[in-house]
């Protein structure tokens, strides 16, 4: 009894203390995009965590907390959108009133900028604006998005408004899922899905008009679009193009654009509070989760939207959030819990938009993609952690990897403005303002100048673009970017010395994945095991296969184990797919084993769609019987540049660098530690690990890369001779080792 008032009396306290705060600086409240942010989030933080561990404690319940009680519930705005018919709520975005301006503006100009807030409608408006004013009776509309499942979701949406079924007049093509038919004309695609169009019809010839939507998120995709979309319009007088863009960017493009038009639609928005922590968060996973359920225990009505970075971290915060709630009770008003990441299915992704109903609150746990593509209405609060995943070239290991990046301020911004479009919110930043100051960049890199460039230089040459060097870019990529792609290419087999497309390459570019993947993929066909290395690149382009919650890690391990393959991870996947398989493809096996259904129905899918791209070239698909031997062999011919070798004193070398890495602990040979490995990626946390990791002859290096590996005699192998760089083979750029090729001895024991 006494430990309960005591916490009620601290949750009162806390209250009356961020009234306090409030009253003081209430009416200097910082607009959705403020320009000054000077107030510091003092104690919410801590205090918050304190009253945590009580309630937590106690086994509080809603009658000892009066006072969110009272506000909780009450009707306002929130929730409105529910009652609202889907035309109206067509009519009351800000775009609507504009529709006569928009139309003749497009009918007047051949390229448009179209800025406005998110949620103002343009990506589900102007598509069907322009349907209604004839544009499709000449071809399609085309929107590109920078992210597969807002492409989808967005599709859906629009499908519902206009009166139709997803794949009738409204469709969407994504990589792996093309929902369009014969009636399509107005088509939600990724940017990816567009560039891949244009591979085969340059000229675009079945659209109308081109959406590049999302523009400011600057994928490389969207930035090759950029420049072929203005060579293209210079021959096609009568395409459309149409460039979306949060309002930064606006100039530029307009300035890259031969200074075409820049048209604005109005905001509406709301202000927004934004806190600030007066200290570094030294975890912001457990920030973000207390400040969550603060949130929900004492502020008025109004959904949250917590931003993480991936899958593993949503997951994990929606377990942990479950977790805590049920430890409360009963008594205290329902929390919805929806994540929100690419991964998660249709039907999933589709609650998020559902509003909560009277007297629960929802919390959205989403990645980037909430950040502009996906607008959700009701957000009262935003939780900022300050984190998003950024695909990142690390020119060392030579691979991209995902690393944990800190956010530019571009996109504080925009993660705050999320709050302020029902009502006004707030924006709770997991760190401090110098943080958001002085550390973090004004925007945030174009992933062209960050990301390897593999897949793109080799679809950018299957176009006929030779001159990479020159092409017009709107930021160039470094040339050594380029360079190391091509050196990569070239290494794989899809380039000439020249740098000009092989038969090989050529191949490789009908595939819509990594060069490397291609590679295996065609290479298993010479060497009979395409039935098996299908499935291998399906699963391991699926994400989580195995779930491992928190309280059942050990007995989830051993479910695991029982897969496990002595050759490594790429036949361990195997063997869950074909055992997932011989059970009819069952769900309850999945869920007794462990496994992400999820993940396996994906992987399904990836495979069919691989399947067809094989029989439309009609690549044989064989099975590999029991030779695990061929099936090795072939993931060699893909990753050889991924090699490593054991290291006598600690953890492994990679062959091309030198660097120092680790087998995963979740690897079946992780207890095995064999002398040669090839590996799928490197995942960086608290060392730098291997993931998806398969013992190799080294033999297989020598055969299957001999661009890259060469055998010398290990009695005359000197520390010089090892560095010793081949020479360039065709110095196309004048650049000095340009084709420097992976610098790699191979000391066999034989
Ligand atoms: O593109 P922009 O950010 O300007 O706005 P939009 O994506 O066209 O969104 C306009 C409205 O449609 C917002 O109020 C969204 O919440 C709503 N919408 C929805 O309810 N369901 C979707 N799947 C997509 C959008
Ligand atoms: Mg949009």
């Amino acid at each position: 009894e006494g430990s309960m008032s005591r916490a009620a009396a601290l949750q009162s306290a806390l209250t009356k203390e961020r009234r306090d705060i409030r009253t003081q600086e209430q009416r200097g409240m910082v607009d959705a995009i403020p320009k000054d942010l000077n107030r510091s989030w003092e104690d919410p933080i801590s205090s918050g965590r304190y009253l945590m561990q009580e309630l937590m404690g106690t086994g509080l319940s809603a009658q000892s907390v009066p006072e969110w009680k009272m506000t909780y519930g009450k009707a306002g705005t929130y929730g409105q959108k529910s009652r609202l018919s889907i035309q109206e709520q067509r009519q009351s975005l800000p775009i609507f009133r504009l529709k006569k301006e928009l139309i003749s503006a497009v009918n007047d100009n051949q390229v448009l900028v179209v800025i406005g807030e998110t949620g103002s409608g343009k990506t589900t408006q102007v598509t069907q604006y322009l349907a209604e004013a004839g544009y499709t009776t000449r071809g399609k509309i085309a929107c590109t998005q920078p992210r597969r499942v807002a492409a989808e979701s967005i599709a859906k949406r629009v499908a519902e408004e206009v009166g139709c079924r997803v794949g009738e007049e409204v469709g969407y093509s994504i990589r792996f899922d093309d929902c369009t038919g014969p009636e399509t004309v107005i088509k939600y695609m990724t940017d990816g899905m567009l560039l891949r169009e244009i591979l085969v019809d340059g000229d675009l010839s079945s659209y109308s008009v081109v959406m590049l939507d999302e523009a400011h998120e600057r994928t490389i995709y969207t930035d090759i679009l950029f420049s072929l979309l203005k060579q293209l319009i210079k021959r096609r007088n009568d395409l459309k193009l149409i460039v979306t863009s949060a309002t930064l960017d606006a100039e530029k493009f307009s300035g890259y654009f031969f200074d075409c038009n820049i048209f604005t639609i109005p905001g509406r928005t709301f202000p927004v509070e934004i806190l600030h922590t007066k200290q570094a968060e030294s975890d912001y996973m457990d920030a973000a989760l207390i400040t969550v359920l603060q949130i929900h225990l004492t502020e008025p009505e109004g959904d949250i939207l917590l931003f993480l970075t991936g899958q593993e971290e949503i997951d994990h915060a929606c377990e942990r959030l479950h977790e805590r709630m049920k430890a409360f009770g009963g008594d205290i008003p329902e929390l919805i819990i929806c994540p929100v990441y690419s991964a998660l299915p249709t039907e999933v992704q589709s609650k998020i938009f559902e509003p909560a109903p009277p007297c629960k609150r929802k919390v959205v746990v989403a990645t980037n993609i909430a950040e502009a593509s996906i607008t959700i209405d009701g957000i009262y609060y935003v939780v900022d952690p300050g984190f998003a995943k950024l695909n990142v070239y690390n020119p060392k290991l030579g691979l991209d990897s995902l690393v944990i990046t800190p956010i530019s301020q571009a996109s504080a911004k925009q993660r705050a403005g999320r709050a302020g479009r029902t009502g006004p919110g707030k924006c709770y930043r997991l760190y401090t303002e110098s943080a958001f100051r002085n550390e973090m960049p004004p925007t945030t890199i174009p992933e062209i100048q960050r990301a390897n460039l593999g897949w793109t230089v080799l679809n950018m040459k299957a176009m006929g673009i030779n001159d990479l060097l020159s092409f017009d870019f709107m930021d160039p990529p470094a040339s050594q970017a380029l360079i190391s792609a091509m050196e990569q290419l070239y290494s794989l087999g899809a380039l000439d010395e020249e740098g000009l497309l092989t038969r090989l390459g050529r191949k490789m570019a009908e595939f819509p994945q990594e060069p490397p993947l291609s590679k295996m993929l065609l290479a298993s066909v010479d060497l009979g095991c395409s039935d098996e290395i299908l499935t291998i690149i399906a699963m391991i382009q699926t994400g989580n296969i195995f779930y491992r919650p928190r309280e059942k890690q050990a007995q989830a391990d051993r479910k695991r184990s029982n897969f496990f393959q002595p050759e490594g991870d790429h036949l361990t996947l195997l063997t869950v797919y074909e055992a997932w398989k011989a059970k009819g493809f069952s769900g309850p096996w999945c869920v007794e084993n462990f496994i992400q259904v999820n993940s396996l129905r994906r992987a399904q899918d990836v495979r069919k769609q691989l399947l067809e791209i094989m029989d439309k070239f009609k690549l044989n698909v064989i099975s590999a019987g029991n030779n695990s031997t061929k099936i090795g062999k072939a993931l060699t011919a893909g990753f050889f540049f991924h090699a490593a070798r054991k290291d006598p004193s600690d953890g492994y070398r990679t062959l091309a660098d030198h660097q120092q890495v680790y087998i995963h602990p979740s690897s079946a040979l992780f207890h095995q530690q064999p002398q040669w490995v090839i590996y799928h990626e490197i995942v960086m946390t608290t060392k730098e690990y291997m993931r998806d990791v398969t013992a190799v002859d080294p033999r297989w290096l020598l055969e299957l890369a001999p661009r890259s590996y060469k055998s010398v005699d290990p009695t005359k192998i000197s520390k010089r001779k090892r560095q010793e760089r081949i020479e360039p083979l065709y110095d196309r750029y004048n650049e000095p080792n340009s084709w420097r090729l992976i610098n790699s001895c191979c000391r066999l024991s034989s």
